[in-house]
């Protein structure tokens, strides 16, 4: 059974205990390793968007639900995240900072899809694109160590690579522009 005051609660107490996403992985691996009773917790995707489960100064959770094939631009996070599926799957393409480019601009480094049941960790310093590889929704537990929507991150444009401001509005747009499609 996945309560979410919980959940909440054992993520907080985790990183409370732990500054490293090692014990708040063991709260997400838990809690995916049921897929059907998350979704029956959170609910079945029905749209794709961004819930915010718990935002306080320390932690910030996320219920993610991507798209049918819906990828969203590279970016970073400048904190770390464990991310746990409970529906779907989500490919990760990885991202590394070209050495000496003026311009920060990026290369491909590496990749890793996660799938139902799977809880990762990604360090503060990940460069990621996610694409939902599939023709149905994806959900995903994300969960943050900090505040996800106050720190000043950047993006990259998917064409050219090249550094910017990342723009909140602008990626949450693009969940919107997914149910639209
Ligand atoms: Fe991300």
């Amino acid at each position: 059974m996945f309560e979410l005051d919980r959940f909440i609660a054992d993520c907080r107490d985790a990183v409370t205990a732990d500054p490293t996403p090692k014990a708040v992985r063991e709260v997400v691996s838990r809690a995916v390793a049921d897929p059907t009773a998350v979704l029956a917790g959170l609910g079945t995707p029905r749209r794709a968007e961004v819930q915010t489960l718990y935002s306080g100064g320390e932690l910030t959770i996320l219920n993610v639900i991507w798209g049918p094939r819906m990828t969203i631009m590279p970016h970073n996070h400048l904190m770390w995240v464990v991310i746990g599926i409970y529906t779907g799957r989500e490919d990760n393409i990885f991202w590394r900072r070209v050495p000496g480019a003026a311009d920060g601009r990026i290369e491909a480094a590496g990749a890793k899809s996660l799938g139902e049941r799977d809880a990762e960790p990604l360090g503060r310093d990940i460069i990621h694109t996610v694409t939902n590889p599939l023709a149905r929704l994806t959900g995903a537990i994300h969960v943050y160590d900090g505040d996800f929507f106050a720190v000043a991150r950047s993006e990259w444009d998917p064409e050219t690579l090249l550094e910017q401001d990342y723009d909140l509005e602008k990626n949450m747009r693009l969940f919107e522009a997914a149910n639209r499609a």
